[in-house]
């Protein structure tokens, strides 16, 4: 079968079985079949208009790309290729989502390795990472000894905090960097997370603590810098929501990283009451920032508010104006009159 054919007749299949996105799944997944086999891609035919597809990308060990499949559609598979390419698509006719299929998700342009034990990363949480990221690449922070502690709670993949050492690093800012920590309650996914780490070099960076956060952010040592930045994509589906969620969802990714109770708020809160308890003991400058739901911004607004006096709070929208992360700084009142009389 030739890739027009095969490409056709696997969209088909995967439309019966109401998958979202079909044609798009299935390109994916072949451009991931003959990559993977591209070792044994035979010598390339010539192709319409008189180009030669030894030009396209196929045997360098790099991914295919979905042009090479545009230009190459009547090129014929191979027995293996077209066995990997089943396999695939019997995966997603199960709605095994592809990202697990292929154990690969892309976040703010990093290549993550992901499994069924941890979240794949959605596009929206790119936001905590550029936001963070808005006050790190300040360049007088460092004029004024500021070098943060940076904490991710909830951090599944390790997107969130790998993104944004990577980025850090890639502007050679990322020893302004005090500590970096990385929780998560799953034991699980703090071993995918590491895995994130070792692939970019922040293994010896990051300190990885499996621990309810709870628990973890009561833990003193990690106060010893002078300004604490906790980021956090923490469940927050309602109970009832999460019943309405897509089979591909339900199926396959954790629901510990999803659910969090009638009103999806139960981490949110602790989370807030947490840093109400850090704020009492400590002195340094904190900013949280918190992904949810946009319909939860406000009540999670006002739970701020009463529980966190003095807290700046910002909301901050997603590319589709909805109301998607909430970002609260807090400056403890004895800093506040010490910069005033300096
Ligand atoms: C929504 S996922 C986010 C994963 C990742 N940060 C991301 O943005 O893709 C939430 C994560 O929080 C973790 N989690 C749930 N309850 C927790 C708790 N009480 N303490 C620490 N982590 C928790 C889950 O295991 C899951 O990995």
């Amino acid at each position: 079968m030739n890739i027009q054919q095969i490409l056709k007749i696997s969209a088909d299949k995967l439309r019966q079985k109401n998958i979202p996105s079909t044609a798009l799944d299935a390109e994916v997944l072949l451009l991931e079949a003959l990559s993977k086999c591209a070792d044994e891609i035979p010598p390339a035919p010539f192709l319409k208009g008189g180009v030669l597809a030894n030009d396209a990308p196929r045997n360098d060990n790099k991914r295919l790309d979905k042009n090479w499949l545009y230009i190459n559609n009547n090129y014929e598979l191979n027995k293996k290729e077209e066995e990997l390419f089943n396999n695939f698509i019997n995966q997603r006719l199960k709605h095994k989502p592809v990202a697990y299929i292929l154990n690969r998700k892309e976040f703010y342009g990093y290549d993550f390795y992901v499994d069924e034990n941890v979240l794949i990363p959605r596009p929206e949480t790119e936001l905590i990472v550029e936001e963070v990221l808005k006050i790190l690449n300040n360049d007088r922070r460092e004029q004024a000894c500021l070098f943060p502690t940076i904490i991710d709670i909830g951090t599944g993949s390790g997107c969130i905090i790998i993104s944004i050492l990577n980025e850090l690093a890639k502007n050679k800012k990322d020893k302004i960097i005090h500590n970096a920590y990385a929780n998560d309650i799953s034991s699980e996914a703090i071993s995918t997370a590491k895995i994130n780490a070792k692939k970019y070099n922040l293994n010896k960076k990051i300190k990885f603590i499996r621990n309810d956060f709870e628990k973890f952010l009561n833990k003193k040592s990690i106060y010893n810098s002078n300004e604490i930045i906790i980021t956090a994509n923490l469940p927050y589906v309602k109970n009832d929501a999460y019943k309405t969620l897509s089979e591909d969802i339900r199926k396959y990714e954790p629901k510990i990283a999803l659910t969090a109770g009638r009103d999806g708020l139960v981490c949110i809160e602790s989370l807030v009451k947490s840093v109400l308890k850090i704020k009492k003991k400590y002195k340094q400058k904190i900013y949280i920032f918190i992904e949810a739901d946009p319909d939860q911004m406000s009540r999670i607004m006002a739970i701020s508010r009463e529980k966190l006096a003095n807290v700046n709070l910002e909301i901050i929208k997603d590319l589709s104006g909805k109301k998607r992360i909430i970002k609260l700084l807090y400056c403890h009142p004895e800093l506040v009159e010490g910069w005033k009389a300096r």
